[in-house]
């Protein structure tokens, strides 16, 4: 029999979706199942975005340029400058999904068995990037003691070797929620510098910010503009997950025009889905503010219920929309799955996202399970109900 590449066997399944065929069980059984395992909003498109497709009129779907729509990288460029952001259209490649420009931002800038350094717990799939590119994480372990705030940079200094190549953070973090100070930018800015390191910055999130906190980007810092690359993407944003449209940017000319052998390898991103994300850039102020309360609103109520319940422990999450918990169990894994095969209250169960997939050290979070905001507060005061009961069945057993 031909045989599987090691790559392909070492290539990680997601936390995230591993749990499907259980929640599929469920389901067969007539159990509802809340989804607080994936970021998968239930917030409308916006309307511009929507109406834009259903208007157009095309006779040949052909490719696009491979760097993406010029029109949508020039407005893209102006909405980024709008917000502070001082990137010109030249900075810029639209990608299949910021997962596509995390491809592109490692394959330009790491070989094989290159070493990347990530804070831990991270977005589970920089494992699954890492290995199809075939570049070794570094972890360096933030703790939920801290609300999951940058390691000391002494920390990362010891794991810095020769194959170090980048540092690659996710800010507003999922699954941690963390937003970096301008502070903690500066030290990393600072680091990067000093070992002539790239500092990758996943910043998909950019917009999910609470309490008035402000993100600060990587591309606002001054002196690193060799070193930065930053991720983006229209998922989150405006709700577009499966338009799967993102982007990679950096000012580093060379990093751009090896990112543009790859897309060029790649041929083009999707041209329905760049015509929605170039309108959607017209989408109006007053629908982020609806988002931003609504996600604020969610937060709070799921932080004030997870704490109801003995033994738990999360994290007040700054962005994004995700929260680590720890809960009184011994194991996540076993506890996620047994939700789904073998309890319901009252016909309904919770899936959650074990979380010792969101480290690369083994052992870590074992006790601990990722949670997305991502549905009405009714829904999330109802699933947390569950999982309170659930947790004391289980720890009968
Ligand atoms: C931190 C982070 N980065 C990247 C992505 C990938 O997003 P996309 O849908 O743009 O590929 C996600 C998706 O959930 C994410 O959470």
């Amino acid at each position: 029999m031909p045989k599987i590449s090691n790559k392909g066997k070492q290539m990680p399944e997601s936390p995230i979706r591993k749990l499907v065929p259980y929640s599929e069980i469920a389901k067969k059984k007539g159990h509802k199942v809340y989804h607080l395992n994936i970021g998968q909003p239930d917030i409308k498109t916006p309307e511009v975005a929507m109406n834009a497709i259903k208007n157009v009129d095309i006779k040949v779907l052909e490719y696009s340029h491979s760097a993406g729509f010029e029109s949508y990288r020039n407005k893209l460029s102006a909405y980024y400058k709008n917000h502070g952001l001082p990137i010109d259209t030249a900075d810029i490649i639209i990608t299949t999904g910021g997962s596509e420009a995390l491809l592109f931002a490692m394959g330009s800038t790491m070989d094989t068995d290159d070493e990347i350094i990530i804070p831990e717990p991270f977005y589970a799939n920089y494992n699954g990037f890492s290995t199809a590119s075939g570049v070794k994480v570094v972890p360096v372990i933030s703790t939920i003691d801290t609300g999951f705030a940058l390691p000391p940079i002494a920390d990362f200094e010891k794991l810095i070797t020769s194959k170090t190549k980048a540092i690659l953070i996710c800010n507003p973090g999922n699954p941690t929620g963390y937003l970096y100070s301008k502070e903690e930018m500066m030290q990393l800015a600072e680091l990067v510098k000093k070992h002539d390191l790239f500092l990758i910055a996943d910043e998909v999130y950019r917009e999910f910010t609470y309490d008035g906190d402000v993100h600060y980007s990587v591309m606002n810092i001054p002196g690193i503009e060799e070193n930065a690359i930053m991720i983006d993407s229209v998922s989150k944003r405006y709700s577009m997950c499966g338009a799967r449209i993102g982007c990679i940017v950096s000012k580093n000319k060379e990093v751009m025009a090896t990112a543009m052998k790859f897309a060029q390898a790649r041929l083009s991103p999707p041209t329905f889905a760049q015509i929605a994300s170039e309108a959607a850039l017209e989408t109006p102020q007053s629908y982020f503010d609806e988002v931003i309360t609504e996600y604020k609103d969610r937060r709070d109520t799921l932080i004030a219920e997870l704490n109801e319940i003995e033994g738990v422990k999360v994290a007040n999450p700054k962005g994004a929309f995700y929260c680590i918990a720890q809960l009184p169990i011994d194991n996540a894994d076993a506890f996620a799955q047994w939700l789904l095969e073998s309890y319901d209250l009252n016909g309904e169960t919770v899936m959650v996202a074990p979380a010792a997939g969101f480290y690369s050290t083994p052992g870590v979070g074992l006790n601990e399970v990722r949670i997305a905001y991502v549905l009405k507060k009714e829904d999330l005061i109802r699933s947390v109900e569950i999982l309170k009961e659930a947790i004391a069945v289980y720890n009968a057993k």
